[in-house]
């Protein structure tokens, strides 16, 4: 690709058509894994299963981990002995979720669906949101109605977990759609180039929304001078942590314990910036 080349496809960019489909993975979701899903499961994958072990207090038997996309966390935790189910919107990133499972030769119960509407099938000790899933539930949806979202899903989480469950997942804050995205953020790899960059911020009250479309160049062939594109636009929703602590209390929660990433993280990675990981038990 030449620099004139290059120029002309961020110009052109976000298309009007990237813009309509909003959150969804599916254009993406033949690089997902190689761009940034593994690499945030790596880094994230042992604070969580501790943190979670240790509010459990005991190993877990049911997990339920939604939005769980391409599978690599599920896939970790199946591999670990424990009975998984995993539910996620994107019909491309399941079908690898699929592929993963099947190679690997584990069983997780792989469902289709917006976690909104789909029944949570049993009953779990652990439920899970990984890599910002609930910023991004409410765009499927009425954008105007994203705490009722979080709140029914914290409301169908509550019930599907037993007694001494354990809620856990990350999201990024007010501040990462503040500040991190008023600038372009880029992920550069062997024979791959990633960049996203907010939109101007939105507000209302203390909730804030930012659109980031996503661009990614993965190179054809070694050696070759081609490149193919992939583009998504996601859509984040954030509200103050101290919120969303009220919202999982209100259901029934016991009072959550909040870290950040900066407490956990053995790397420095882009997508570890201003995330903020919650665990909640039901009594
Ligand atoms: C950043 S990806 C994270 C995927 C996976 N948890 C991981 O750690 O690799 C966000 C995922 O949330 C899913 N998602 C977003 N809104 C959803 C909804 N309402 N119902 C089900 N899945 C949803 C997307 O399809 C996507 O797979």
């Amino acid at each position: 690709m030449t620099k004139a080349q290059a120029c002309s496809v961020l110009c052109e960019w976000p298309a009007a058509d990237d813009i309509k489909t909003i959150n969804c993975y599916d254009p993406i979701s033949e690089i997902f894994d190689e761009v940034m899903g593994i690499d945030f499961v790596n880094a994230t994958y042992p604070f969580k299963r501790d943190t979670i072990q240790q509010h459990l207090g005991r190993a877990p038997r049911k997990w339920l981990d939604l939005g769980c996309g391409s599978g690599l966390f599920v896939q970790r935790v199946a591999s670990d002995g424990v009975h998984a189910v995993g539910i996620d919107a994107s019909p491309g990133l399941l079908s690898r979720a699929r592929k993963r499972v099947r190679d690997l030769a584990v069983t997780v119960d792989l469902i289709e669906g917006d976690m909104l509407s789909t029944e949570f099938p049993g009953q779990y000790d652990v439920v899970t949101m990984n890599f910002d899933v609930l910023n991004q539930v409410h765009s499927l949806q009425n954008r105007s109605h994203c705490r009722e979202h979080w709140a029914r899903i914290f409301g169908k989480v509550f019930a599907a977990l037993g007694s001494g469950g354990v809620l856990h997942f990350d999201i990024n804050t007010v501040r990462r759609l503040e500040h991190d995205w008023a600038t372009p953020e880029v992920i550069s790899k062997r024979d791959l180039l990633y960049l996203h960059f907010g939109l101007p911020l939105e507000r209302s009250g203390t909730s804030v929304y930012r659109k980031t479309p996503m661009l990614i160049f993965k190179r054809k062939a070694r050696g070759s001078e081609c490149f193919r594109r992939f583009s998504t636009v996601v859509e984040h929703f954030a509200i103050p942590n101290e919120e969303v602590c009220e919202m999982l209390v209100s259901v029934g929660f016991l009072a959550p314990t909040v870290r950040e990433a900066a407490d956990i993280a053995n790397t420095a990675h882009v997508f570890l910036r201003n995330r903020e990981f919650f665990t909640a038990r039901r009594p």
